[in-house]
């Protein structure tokens, strides 16, 4: 019978639920290659310290490379008493390289070992995502450019306040994401430090260079304090904090475009690629890939605080409740690999109904435009903000747009109302005058265009998109 790598100090067998209970093979086997990265690392440095030779070092990375090529092509084989991925493969070792295959281990724990694995896991993690974030980015741009001189309602309060440009709007949701790229940025060098070398808890007798260490692994540097490596799991919160961070603003942006797409609203319509039917209503069109992205952004949030409440209470050093920190990650990561290709896909289909955007425009929307006439004939602000809330109010009552105000009743509330307020009522005008940097005019979003450009530019990605997960929008069959 197989024996289980930390056997010989038990006598009895752990009772199967509890053995089932304990396993983490089931969902940690996604860390086999960085583990075997790991370990032909960790075999280098013991040869490097003396513990092992040369000729023991090429036969160990030979069998972990032999190892890597079966899980790459799906072949290995799982063994009953393999209990998580570092347990697999060192026993995958000594049945390849045999005896040698036991040295490995020398000097290292599974409590160092994890949270190298688990680190190079989200440094590459961190690439990925980020060349997700950067394909709805460039959807955002690609949309702003093309949908350029489109007004629509803004709306604060969800009540409609001043037109804006549709561009000016498609921008506001790129700068969110631009902040969560410098975020997975910044955390990508907080990732980068090497636990390994910390041993269980107090580091390790074996003279081992951690900077070469580091160094074979991709690392900038090597953990200050044993103890704290190996129950640091900063990293995992701070990349769910992100990914959290991305779905809720994808999740922002898809209640708007749900918000659109409805026949209220009717400012777009999503292509058929990214809808879906009901199964009951013949004439339904269903945004449901959008519900999924403000709904999956709930299950993240909840995946979060369940991480930080397992880190809360923890005693010092490794425990294992840490064995709970990767499913919430490899999940996040999971659901933003797919969501962000998504929406990106969404974005480049949509259709745009501008005659829609303009029906909604409402005059009222101009309210502020005219307390700005009359700032400009020398009345105060607060004073010229009463005077157009009455003339607003009077075009209530007269159930009337406030454009179509008779002059005279304007006189009658203040005679700093001129002829020329007819100038006033005009959206395109009203969005040119907003012309601060950062505002909605075609000139100050023309400037926020560039800079965007700019920012993707300046911020290249490290990892390529698979044809599988590029967004083709339907083959329209
Ligand atoms: N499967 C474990 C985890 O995910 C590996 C570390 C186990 N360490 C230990 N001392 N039992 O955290």
């Amino acid at each position: 019978m197989m024996s289980k790598l930390w056997g010989g100090r038990f006598a009895g067998g752990l009772d199967p639920i509890a053995w089932e209970f304990n396993a983490s093979l089931s969902f940690d086997w996604r860390l086999a290659e960085v583990d075997i990265r790991g370990s032909i690392a960790w075999s280098k440095a013991l040869m490097k310290a003396g513990v092992i030779t040369l000729d023991e070092q090429h036969q160990i990375s030979k069998g972990l490379t032999d190892i890597l090529a079966e899980v790459r092509a799906g072949k290995f084989t799982h063994a009953p008493t393999d209990e998580d991925v570092h347990t697999a493969i060192e026993r995958r070792l000594i049945e390849l390289v045999g005896p040698v295959g036991g040295k490995l281990h020398t000097g290292r724990s599974r409590n160092d070992q994890v949270a190298t694995d688990f680190a190079l896991w989200i440094v590459d993690a961190i690439d990925r995502v980020d060349a997700f974030v950067k394909l709805v980015q460039t959807a955002l741009v690609e949309r702003a450019e093309r949908d350029m001189g489109i007004i629509l309602p803004g709306y604060t309060h969800f009540q409609q306040s001043q037109p804006i440009l549709l561009s000016h709007w498609w921008l506001s949701h790129f700068w969110p994401l631009a902040r969560d790229r410098q975020r997975l940025a910044q955390l990508r060098e907080r990732a980068a430090v090497l636990p390994l070398g910390s041993g269980a808890l107090a580091g390790t007798p074996f003279p081992i260079d951690r900077k070469f260490l580091a160094n074979q692994l991709g690392f900038k540097t090597f953990s200050p304090n044993s103890i704290d490596a190996v129950s640091n799991r900063d990293s995992a919160a701070e990349f769910l904090f992100t990914a959290v961070m991305i779905a809720i603003h994808l999740s922002r942006l898809a209640e708007m475009l749900i918000l659109y797409t409805s026949a209220e609203f009717g400012f777009i319509e999503l292509s058929d690629a990214y809808s879906t039917g009901s199964s009951l209503m013949p004439q339904k069109k269903n945004p449901d890939t959008l519900e999924l992205t403000r709904g999956k952004a709930g299950t993240m949030i909840g995946r979060l605080t369940g991480l930080l409440a397992v880190l809360k209470g923890l005693p010092s050093a490794y425990d294992k409740d840490l064995q709970e920190d990767k499913v919430p990650v490899f999940e996040a990561t999971d659901t933003l690999c797919l969501m962000l290709p998504v929406v990106a896909g969404v974005l480049q289909t949509l259709i745009i109904r501008p005659e829609k955007m303009e029906a909604a425009l409402n005059p009222a929307m101009l309210a502020t435009d005219l307390a700005d006439y009359l700032v400009n004939k020398g009345i105060p602000f607060r004073e010229a903000h009463r005077l157009v809330g009455l003339a607003v109010r009077r075009a209530a009552a007269l159930e009337i747009p406030l454009s179509q105000l008779p002059l005279a009743e304007f006189q009658s509330i203040s005679p700093a109302f001129e002829k020329d307020i007819a100038e006033v009522f005009n959206f395109q005008a009203s969005i040119a005058r907003r012309n601060s940097p950062g505002g909605t005019s075609p000139a100050a979003v023309q400037v926020q265009l560039q800079q965007a450009r700019a920012f993707l530019d300046d911020h290249k990605t490290r990892s390529s998109i698979p044809a599988s997960q590029t967004p083709r929008g339907g083959d329209g069959s």
